[in-house]
């Protein structure tokens, strides 16, 4: 039978106003406490990976299976055809059927679709639109949870805000560093945007630091400086990961591709070869105000992180993805639960 509350999508964390990120915040706490009886049982949710997972496909189909229902797993290139996403397109290419219609299909299969997506990578200004994960938005008939686009991965925002309220009670007006990280297979910057703009919504202070060159979507970053006004926090742009780790409360370590050299894998080698050292090691946590480690993994160890601050007790990374599966299952009980 069709559902008859009306459909929400979670594409970013801006589509969740405070009041329901502070209630699914209460929620995920009170579930990683008390785990409660099943309740989705029935209820199907379709997982379409368009690259590679570990932490969100298996803590979703965990929360999911925890919670009573199912998992539909599909992957891109073995599972499906070749999607098609531009309105009105001719498809005389390599895409044999248009995201329209599969997703009109899926959702009389599923009670939601989770989509992680795989942008182009060769202009950012064309990948940041996130027009595939829209166009499943658009055409779906049951709600579209984002499991990390271009632009945002808010599975993980919520994850790790989670993680900064369970470690630091009241977050605001602490500080959040954000350090970039040197990485041959460089993330993306989508757990920065998503963390970042929901702990400036907290009342925090951001700082984030790069090299030259790594500067973070000039949109997002123009976002972020309006909430920290509204909401009395503070962004501050850094280019040196001892400025942004002096006094820190959270240091929040995390490799990504550089803007000015999307698409270019030449240039980006090169500028990844000059950008010095960032190295997150014990003298520089002890620049931070008994400061934690937060890192949304997969981390390369000793390159990105030193073994002895992954490993030793200001580490929160496996409890970062352990919050994973807390914070979905609040998620799945808002968009699903009766
Ligand atoms: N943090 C995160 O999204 O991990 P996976 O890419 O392994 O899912």
């Amino acid at each position: 039978m069709p559902s008859t509350r009306p459909l929400r999508h979670l594409i970013s964390l801006h589509d969740l106003a405070q009041s329901e990120i502070d209630d699914l915040l209460d929620l995920s706490l009170r579930l990683k406490q008390r785990p409660g009886k099943a309740t989705l049982a029935s209820k199907s949710v379709g997982l379409l990976f368009f690259r590679g997972s570990l932490r969100t496909r298996t803590s979703f189909e965990a929360a999911m299976n925890q919670l009573g229902g199912t998992t539909i797993n599909l992957t891109a290139a073995s599972d499906f055809w070749e999607l098609e996403s531009a309105p009105g397109a001719v498809m005389d290419g390599r895409a044999p059927e248009h995201v329209k219609d599969a997703a009109a299909v899926l959702s009389c299969y599923v009670n939601a679709l989770a989509i992680r997506t795989k942008p182009a990578g060769a202009a950012w200004n064309v990948d940041r639109r996130d027009a595939e994960i829209r166009s499943w938005a658009e055409h779906s008939k049951v709600p579209v949870i984002n499991m990390e686009s271009a632009l945002w991965h808010p599975l993980q925002g919520l994850a790790d805000l989670m993680t900064l309220r369970e470690t630091l009670g009241d977050v605001r007006g602490k500080t959040l560093s954000f350090v970039w990280t040197n990485s041959p297979s460089a993330a993306s910057p989508t757990a920065v945007h998503s963390l970042m703009h929901v702990a400036l919504r907290s009342g925090m202070h951001v700082r984030v630091a790069n090299p030259p060159g790594y500067e973070l979507d000039e949109e997002v970053w123009r976002q972020a400086q309006a909430l920290a006004s509204e909401h009395g926090g503070s962004a501050t742009a850094l280019g040196d990961p001892a400025a942004a780790l002096r006094g820190a409360h959270v240091v929040y370590a995390r490799s990504w591709h550089s803007l000015a050299d999307y698409g270019n894998p030449t240039l980006a080698a090169s500028r990844r070869a000059r950008a010095g050292d960032w190295l997150i090691d014990e003298r520089r946590m002890a620049l931070g105000e008994d400061a934690k480690l937060m890192h949304a993994m997969p981390v390369r160890r000793n390159l990105e992180v030193v073994d002895s601050v992954l490993d030793g007790p200001r580490s929160l990374v496996v409890r970062q993805a352990e919050n994973r599966l807390h914070s979905q299952k609040a998620v799945l009980w808002w968009l699903l639960g009766l």
